[in-house]
């Protein structure tokens, strides 16, 4: 099926009540047949729920989804996009490995990474420049994983994917994508070399502004057993799971099964079914949600670029921009809705600008139906050092725009009164 198709359907089976639109299993715990089925469930043999923390089946359908759509063999559904991010490195590094990073992060991550990782012993290098090469140097016999944005937040670089896992498993190193940005509809990292993909589900895939939710997805295909030494947690017996070996246990999705029964598990940043519901609704219009705002987002750019009280426009889909070749190559010669420009005048200019704005949104989030300004500098990216916002891309002057879903010239008459500020 195609993606449109998957987006509306996969991974529902409607159960005897026929209902069309899938349940919201509002439930914390699934009644056992008996102890042996209980047994068995617990030991991961035979599928079925047992506690919401760990699984649902209104979370089970998002999950199938977006494997489908992203092209891997296993999904798993948390709380947040920071989550997500979270588990994806904890699921395969340890106190004394380190990870390689590109520097061009959502500021989260970024701050994640720079502090809360190494406070664990896990190192993150950041490359210089998400350059395959910049990312090669960095890799050594502790490396447990390469991170990288497929479309830089707020930066807005295309990463080259085909390049960066190249690198990544010619030295036996598994690459970690957040996709975010792109969503599967216009990227899939999978096809490109990733060997897992996250998501923030709060942004289009949800669409709307109203759930927080993030995921995992498992390429099913990094070959965990070829390297005992640097991923020990897949290949010897699992402590924390009476003694399984995820590798060959559970070949078809080591590192979902892993993220599950390790990572949310003990830890326990579980979406709730209802936000799973939510997030379902957004995917079903998410390809006609992407088309408007592309379209709106053109439209934006174009206005910009031509406008004399602004210095500079980032926009992927204009030929200048230093990533469009590369989105012609990974998304599809698309564009996300995600554009940043320079006022004349700098940071004062840019302060006066995102004041002035009265139907764009001031706030943080991106992708939503509603169109929406933030000033990174001032807000996500707030917690990081001068030199470090030059690395994560992000200069004193950026504005960033989620352009939505209105009527487009209703926004732009509403850049043009905050430009005229
Ligand atoms: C690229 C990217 N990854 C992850 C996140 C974190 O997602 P959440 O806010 O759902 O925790 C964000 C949030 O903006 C993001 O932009």
């Amino acid at each position: 099926m195609h993606d449109e198709t998957i987006a509306i359907h996969g991974g529902y089976d409607p159960d005897g009540t026929r209902a069309v639109a899938v349940p919201i299993y509002q439930t914390v715990a699934h009644d056992f047949v008996d102890a042996a089925h209980a047994g068995s469930v617990f030991d991961l043999e035979v599928p079925g729920f047992h506690y919401n923390r760990i699984n649902n089946p209104t979370n089970a359908v998002l999950e199938a989804r977006l494997a489908a759509l992203e092209h891997g063999t296993a999904a798993l559904s948390v709380a947040s996009g920071a989550a997500a991010v979270s588990y994806s490195v904890l699921n395969l590094a340890a106190a004394g490995s380190n990870l390689v990073s590109t520097p061009q992060l959502y500021g989260a991550t970024y701050t994640y990474f720079a502090h809360v990782l190494p406070s664990f012993g896990v190192e993150v290098r950041f490359a210089a420049d998400d350059r395959a090469e910049s990312i090669a140097a960095c890799i050594d016999q502790r490396t447990a994983g390469v991170f990288c944005e497929s479309v830089g937040n707020p930066a807005g670089n295309v990463v080259d994917l085909q390049a960066v896992s190249e690198v990544a498993h010619d030295r036996g190193v598994p690459l970690i994508v957040d996709n975010t940005v792109p969503t599967p509809l216009l990227c899939k990292p999978v096809d490109h070399g990733a060997d897992v993909v996250v998501h923030s589900l709060t942004k289009f895939v949800g669409g709307h502004g109203t759930t927080t939710g993030g995921a995992l997805v498992d390429a099913g295909r990094f070959p965990w057993s070829e390297h005992p030494e640097r991923f020990p947690m897949y290949n010897l017996a699992e402590p924390a799971f009476h003694g399984v070996r995820f590798a060959t246990d559970f070949p078809e999705a080591p590192y979902a099964v892993r993220a599950r029964s390790i990572a949310l598990r003990n830890t326990g940043a579980t979406l709730s079914p209802f936000n799973a519901f939510l997030v379902l609704q957004g995917l079903e219009t998410l390809s006609v949600r992407l088309a408007r705002h592309e379209s709106n987002a053109r439209a934006v750019a174009e206005w910009l670029a031509g406008d004399p009280r602004v210095a500079w426009v980032g926009y992927v889909g204009f030929p200048d921009h230093p990533s469009h070749e590369l989105a012609r190559r990974y998304l599809g010669g698309r564009a996300p809705s995600i554009l940043t420009f320079g006022p004349k005048g700098g940071y004062e200019a840019a302060i006066r600008f995102f004041d002035g704005v009265e139907l764009f949104k001031r706030l943080v989030n991106l992708g939503d139906a509603k169109s929406l300004v933030a000033h990174p500098a001032s807000t996500t990216h707030r917690q990081l050092r001068p030199e470090d916002h030059a690395r994560a891309g992000v200069t004193p002057d950026m504005i960033r725009l989620s352009v939505g879903l209105e009527h487009v010239e209703d926004l732009i008459a509403d850049l043009d009164r905050a430009l005229s500020r």
